[in-house]
């Protein structure tokens, strides 16, 4: 029998990951605890979705306000066909992203078993969570399958880096932090969209599955990412926050992939991504998506040095308050300039 999840809007914020830089405990008592919510709290999406049940004609896949290009006058131009075919391309395309962002995790994940000892809490923990991982790409594998799209592939070159990457790195605060920053990217989607009835039924349940069984894997990353920081030296630090600044700045802006942009609507994939990227909605949904973690990382000394706030600034996605603490000023409305707001024209954003 199905479980029933309850669609509370508290949810919004319930459950989320509550761990604090300052009070990082020990790690085989966090693990022996998150053990025991894993056994309280885990779901088969083999059977707590309806697969069979039809998707209704007037229900949305995603909330049109955090599509790519809602906002822009491409999105005003569009069909309510168009827009439809966006919101379940683009969710298709966050899917994807998600089996390809597990695979990555749950590398490293392995890579920490391999170096944590074989019988302890932590060990059975992080072989708990690959498995939890692979139960979620086997739902977004199915859930691409139901929506009825080819998935959205990375090109070959940034799969061959990314298994060169996952190969070499061992499991440190660079690849705690980016896990983070998948985890915590999708759960602030999925939580919001989770809670919205304009939503698909099978996946306002399949992001309830994914947003309780991810509260545990960001507890555990938040508290690695603390304590394999502190354990490193002056430089190896400073390594590590350029490092997440960096693999934020890359992967913020192609958390959807630009080849949705042809196959739905005919347009060039670099027209679409610069749209994308012009489009005057960006810094509210990067800064939503990222809030949380940026905070996080701010609290565990992780947004420091001129090189990593200038990579941090690129991103768009710092809150304001914090903006203004760490760049000494509020952020400026700046005017566009004349080939700004030529170039936006220009691709329709
Ligand atoms: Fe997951
Ligand atoms: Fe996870």
């Amino acid at each position: 029998m199905a479980h029933v999840l309850t669609t509370e809007p508290t949810m919004l914020t319930t459950g989320a990951s509550q761990t604090k830089a300052k009070r990082i405990g020990d790690r085989e008592k966090t693990a022996a605890r998150l053990l025991r919510a894993a056994v309280e709290r885990s779901y088969d999406a083999e059977v707590d979705i309806d697969w069979d049940d039809p998707f209704s004609d007037d229900k949305q896949f995603a909330p049109e306000h955090r599509l790519s290009l809602y906002g822009t006058r491409i999105w005003d131009k569009l069909s309510p066909e168009q827009r439809y075919e966006m919101s379940r391309h683009e969710m298709v395309s966050i899917f994807s992203f998600g089996i390809f962002a597990e695979a990555v995790l749950s590398t490293f994940l392995f890579r920490h078993v391999i170096s944590n000892g074989l019988a302890n809490d932590s060990t059975r923990y992080a072989l708990t969570e690959i498995g939890d991982e692979a139960r979620h790409s086997t739902m977004f594998s199915r859930a691409i399958n139901k929506l009825g799209v080819e998935p959205y592939e990375l090109p070959k070159g940034v799969n061959w880096f990314i298994n060169l990457f996952t190969g070499i790195l061992p499991a440190c605060t660079t690849t705690w932090g980016g896990t983070l920053l998948i985890e915590e990217i999708l759960d602030r989607l999925q939580r919001e969209a989770m809670l919205d009835e304009q939503i698909q039924p099978h996946l306002r349940q399949l992001f309830k599955i994914h947003v309780l069984e991810e509260a545990r894997h960001i507890t555990f990353a938040r508290e690695e990412l603390v304590r394999t920081y502190q354990k490193a030296n002056r430089f190896t630090k400073a390594f590590h926050r350029f490092m997440i600044a960096l693999v934020c700045a890359l992967v913020l802006p192609v958390v959807f992939h630009p080849e949705v942009y042809r196959r739905v609507l005919g347009m060039s994939p670099l027209r679409g991504a610069l749209a994308a990227q012009l489009n005057p909605n960006y810094r509210g949904n990067a800064q939503f998506m990222c809030e949380p973690m940026i905070r996080y990382f701010h609290e565990v000394g992780l947004v420091s040095g001129r090189v990593t706030l200038k990579l941090w600034k690129s991103t768009r996605a710092v809150p304001d308050d914090l903006y203004g603490e760490l760049f000494g000023a509020p952020r400026k409305q700046k005017a566009p300039t004349l080939l700004g707001r030529g170039v936006r024209r220009l691709v329709g954003a």
